[in-house]
């Protein structure tokens, strides 16, 4: 039966990265493909004598309906985090618990987005962040961007083209996908145009805590005076993403209709994960926890970058990241990453072409790789294989060459 759907299904595409990991689920590819921690990190054994110690002592409370806003000494234990690692004074009462972050991007797509409304967005952005706006039919403005950030002029001049802007989102610590982690002027640069013009920024931070050298910046949330920002945080990076738990920050009047609209979405976050988590929280070291992740992904990257220097053309140009899982590749012009994509697939290297985070399209010549899910010899033997295949792309071979 074909029946008749919302307009907005119209536009809703499968996420390419959703598709690609069914491809890359097979053990013999070699995928710097998704955006996945390494499960060797994931606190397996930890997880399960929390559990143990919450279904004993607070049993039938994890298995009950609970309050939107969140579980509250979880939501007590999130603001004093934020607080020591960002300067801020947030209460329990200035925090939302999410069902991922991506919940919090479809609840900010439902508060702020019309139909023909105006997103500002970096070029280029999370695609997630993509899909789950453009349910809400807004029109999305890139705002060019270089290894220091938004460019702050540029978003002005934008912003003020756009009568209907309505917010603008950013990813300022270890982009994904770029890896790109914003200069602290950009960061002020870009709370004044959003100041001026009266906007919402959507804060996107999730890869904010794997830092692997250098000094860490202030979120824009501890530099904002004007109640702008609503700061997205999560657990799935620096923990574990099957668990599903996230958290939102805002002022407080703004901070009300994200949970009128969670109500409707789902009631709550589950009330069993976030007890087991403030557990865990209660009796194991998180902080130590991230200090191991991050030291994996330095030398994941670190290998990663070396590999790429030793073996691809010259003309390809990539960003060596401080933090977060991604590193972004521009290849030469005329090669088109979705062919090489392609071919790469029938060599078991799975990556994604960069022209997905472009919601505008264009710029097919540029690739995500991720860095934090594979072990160092198959960093290695996929980084060999894709330099092979880009020297045959630059001999003029077709399959790479755009079309
Ligand atoms: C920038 C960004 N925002 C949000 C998310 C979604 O995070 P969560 O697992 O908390 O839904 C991701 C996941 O990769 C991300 O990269």
């Amino acid at each position: 039966m074909a029946f008749s759907m919302a307009r907005r299904m119209e536009v809703l595409r499968a996420s390419e990265i959703r598709e690609l990991l069914k491809i890359t689920g097979r053990p013999e590819v070699i995928s710097f493909a998704g955006g996945l921690p390494a499960p060797e990190t994931f606190p397996v054994r930890e997880m399960g004598e929390a559990v143990e110690r919450l279904l004993a002592e607070h049993g039938a409370a994890a298995m009950q309906y609970s309050t939107t806003e969140g579980h509250p000494p979880l939501r007590a234990k999130i603001a004093d985090r934020t607080n020591a690692t960002a300067g801020t004074r947030f209460t329990a009462e200035d925090v939302l618990i999410t069902s991922g972050s991506q919940q919090g991007l479809d609840l900010t797509g439902k508060i702020f987005l019309d139909d023909g409304d105006d997103v500002l967005c970096e070029s280029p952005t999370y695609l997630g962040a993509i899909n789950a706006f453009r349910a809400y039919g807004p029109r999305f403005v890139e705002v060019p961007t270089d290894d220091d950030g938004m460019i702050t002029q540029e978003l002005d001049e934008r912003v003020r083209r756009c009568p209907r802007a309505k917010l603008i989102y950013v990813v300022p610590d270890f982009q994904n996908p770029t890896g790109r982690c914003w200069s602290v002027e950009r960061r002020r640069g870009l709370l004044d145009v959003a100041r001026r013009h009266g906007l919402p920024v959507i804060e996107d931070a999730p890869y904010r805590e794997l830092r692997f050298e250098g000094k860490s910046r202030p979120p824009l949330v501890a530099l904002d005076a004007d109640d702008l920002v609503v700061h997205l945080g999560t657990f799935s990076k620096i923990f574990a993403p099957g668990l599903r738990v996230a958290w939102l920050v805002a002022p407080r009047a703004l901070l009300d209709k994200y949970v009128l609209v969670k109500q409707g979405a789902d009631l709550h976050t589950s009330t069993f994960t976030q007890m087991a988590i403030d557990t865990y929280l209660d009796r194991f070291d998180i902080d130590a926890a991230i200090g191991r992740i991050r030291a994996l992904y330095r030398t994941r990257r670190d290998l990663m970058v070396r590999a790429m220097e030793a073996s691809f053309p010259p003309e390809v140009s990539f960003t060596r990241p401080a933090g977060g899982l991604f590193l972004w590749a521009e290849l030469a012009k005329g090669v088109n990453a979705r062919a090489l994509l392609d071919r790469s697939l029938g060599r078991d290297v799975a990556f994604v072409p960069g022209g997905s985070f472009f919601p505008n399209g264009g710029h097919e010549n540029t690739m995500r790789l991720n860095y934090s899910n594979m072990p160092a010899d198959r960093i290695e033997e996929g980084i060999r294989r894709l330099a092979a295949m880009l020297a045959e792309a630059r001999s003029g071979e077709p399959a790479a060459v755009a079309s």
